[in-house]
């Protein structure tokens, strides 16, 4: 399939892509996952004695979280436990000076790589190969390694350039990544396979349907996405109310499909009979979809009858795949759809992933163990293209004949 750092050999000068995009806030990035996750191909590689320069990308230009690595370069040291150097070029004079001056076992962070103009704008890999950036950076080194399976859908410079010019690797977050986001198009499981589809893109959960509604027994779901399904089904929900710009752009824009699918596939589609609000006393509030006959507030969650029906779904199964949050899950009152169906899939011996935008956060934030799951991925667009069975251009160049 592809090679992997099984396969290069020692004492290797290697130029790896990181996927270490984070929430800033006030400035400030935040620590997460991914951090935690790429520490282990780093410190696999500054242990083994290879000169490791690292590339990753913060933002897009014109946002407020387009901030430099330097900070970056911190909080990886911090999880791998050892020095990891920043220079803030990625890859002018100062850049190569420092990537020709690290010793075995150094590792050193280059300077967000969108901050250089060949990056961007998507284009095929045989023009990225060509850009000044590529064609600067590639001869001081042996090996390129991506372990950015969580930006691989973008076909910028630094995730398919590099790919051409140098021996090309997978690194180990990578390889579990592809593995188990692929599965549920190359697996096949015998008994029942459930998805848990949430969050607020309405085009997400039809594509997922589209796409895998052969391969999955049952759809949960919730969310944004979960209510507009709702509307369709003739329910008194699923529109904006003053102020919120939610669901009627994505109800026009999706409205036919919506309801065919719901032709096609309603017995497959299990949506909420009752969701949460927050009540005159700003406590949680549920009502059951039936007795809805006007959208007077917005619904924060799926409630607590509906998490009674999806458990023993999700209990039965033999793989959940999980794609997007159920409710506001960041605040403890609307989070109960969200953990209902994560604590259920925790306490199961099934095979599970769990992925799409920040629905993994949800795990740590109400103590749940990690090492109950299959997979968490860190990934959310390159995750929904995965299940979608969507080629991923940074994996693509990765891969052997
Ligand atoms: C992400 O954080 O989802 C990836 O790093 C991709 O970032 P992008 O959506 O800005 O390309
Ligand atoms: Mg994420």
């Amino acid at each position: 399939m592809f090679n992997t750092l099984d396969d290069l050999d020692p004492e290797q000068r290697v130029l790896v892509r990181l996927d270490l995009n984070s929430p800033v806030e006030d400035g400030e990035v935040q620590d997460n996952r991914r951090f935690d996750r790429h520490a282990e191909t780093v410190a696999e590689l500054a242990d083994g004695g290879h000169r490791v320069v690292l590339m990753a990308h913060q933002g897009r230009p014109g946002d407020d979280d387009f901030v430099s690595l330097e900070q970056h370069a911190d909080i990886l040291s911090g999880h791998i436990g050892k020095d990891v150097k920043f220079v803030a070029d990625t890859y002018g004079d100062e850049a190569i000076e420092a990537i020709e001056s690290l010793d075995a076992g150094e590792v050193l962070l280059l300077e967000n790589v969108r901050m250089c103009d060949d990056e961007l704008p998507e284009e095929d890999p045989e023009v990225k190969a060509e850009t000044e950036f590529v064609q600067t950076l590639a001869p001081h080194f042996d090996a390129y390694i991506n372990d950015a399976y969580s930006a691989a859908h973008r076909s910028h410079a630094s995730l398919v350039g590099f790919a051409l010019e140098l021996p090309a690797y997978a690194g180990r977050v990578m390889e579990s990544e592809y593995q188990a986001n692929s599965s549920i198009a190359t697996r096949e499981f015998d008994g029942q396979v459930t998805m848990v589809v949430g969050g607020t893109k309405a085009t997400d959960v039809i594509d997922v349907m589209n796409n895998l509604g052969d391969k999955v027994d049952q759809f949960l779901l919730g969310g944004i996405a979960g209510e507009l399904f709702l509307r369709a089904a003739g329910n008194e929900v699923g529109f904006d109310l003053e102020g919120m710009d939610f669901f009627d752009d994505q109800w026009e824009a999706n409205r036919e499909t919506i309801e065919s699918l719901l032709d096609e596939r309603g017995d497959q589609i299990k949506l909420a009979v009752d969701l949460a609000y927050e009540d005159e006393t700003e406590d949680r509030g549920e009502i059951a979809v039936a007795n809805i006959t006007e959208k007077d507030r917005p619904y924060l969650d799926v409630g607590s009858m509906t998490v009674d029906e999806y458990d023993p779904i999700i209990r039965d199964s033999e793989a959940v795949f999980v794609k997007g949050a159920l409710g506001l899950f960041e605040d403890e009152r609307f989070a109960v759809g969200t953990v209902g169906v994560l604590e259920a899939i925790s306490e199961t011996d099934c095979f599970s992933v769990v992925g799409g935008g920040d629905t993994s956060r949800a795990i740590e934030m109400y103590g749940m163990d990690e090492d109950d799951f299959g997979h968490v991925s860190i990934a959310g667009g390159a995750y929904i293209r995965a299940l979608t069975g969507a080629p991923l251009a940074g994996v693509e160049v990765l891969k052997q004949d």
